[in-house]
């Protein structure tokens, strides 16, 4: 059977830039699922979809093309056969795509594809609900958060390095809005897996919190 690693927590939490350390270590790939929420959430601001309009976002799940490469251990996402990595890391579709996802449909076509990945390959897979929900069997679970102060830092940081602008008090009341949202939705909240092991990297390394990760595979793997 194919190994997995599943990392969840809130936005901002590192939890992809651990991930990709972590799959390129142990020769996992990797698989981003905010990413494919994302780029359903792209989808429906390309179509003009309000996110509130439940029909028009069923209907956009039997229309959008969603689909998942790897080139060089790097993920790609295609959207109806285009590579739309560039598109997707904006707060727009940040946003859209945490408001989107509260629909059963959405979720129902992402998590598919998500399993579908992970029973062929050994994967680092991270999201809100890979322990839980994608992956409940996966033997190594991982909750990784930190304090939404230092979140909203980080994600102001990785803007303004991209020579974007951006508004750190914003950042941190949209972070706020997102986590209370994806806590609490009906379906498949963000929560820790009874058997997840949870890491507060606020006070961490990028090399730590790898590490630590890598030590609780070795053990549980
Ligand atoms: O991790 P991210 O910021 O790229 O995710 C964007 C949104 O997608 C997030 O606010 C909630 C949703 N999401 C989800 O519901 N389930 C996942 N497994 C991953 C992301």
């Amino acid at each position: 059977m194919a190994k997995s690693i599943a990392i969840d927590g809130p936005a901002g939490a590192g939890k992809s830039t651990i991930a990709k350390l972590v799959a390129k270590q142990l020769g996992f790939i990797y698989v981003n699922t905010g990413a494919m929420y994302r780029a359903m959430a792209l989808f429906l601001i390309r179509n003009g979809i309000d996110k509130d309009d439940t029909p028009g976002i069923e209907k956009a799940c039997e229309l959008a093309d969603i689909s998942i490469t790897h080139t060089d251990g790097k993920q790609v996402v295609l959207l109806m056969g285009e590579n739309v990595n560039d598109h997707l890391r904006t707060e727009e579709v940040g946003n859209m795509a945490s408001a989107s996802s509260v629909n059963a449909k959405v979720r129902e076509k992402l998590v598919a594809l998500q399993q579908k990945l992970a029973s062929h390959e050994d994967v680092v897979m991270d999201g809100r609900d890979i322990g839980t929900v994608v992956l409940p069997d996966s033997r190594c679970k991982i909750y990784l958060t930190a304090s939404s102060d230092v979140r909203a830092r980080r994600r102001y940081d990785e803007l303004v390095a991209k020579g974007e602008s951006a508004d750190l008090d914003k950042i941190r009341a949209d972070i706020e809005e997102r986590d209370q949202r994806d806590m609490t939705r009906a379906n498949s909240p963000l929560k820790q897996a009874d058997d997840a092991v949870l890491i507060d990297s606020s006070n961490m390394s990028i090399e730590e919190v790898k590490d630590a990760i890598i030590s609780v595979a070795k053990e549980r793997l």
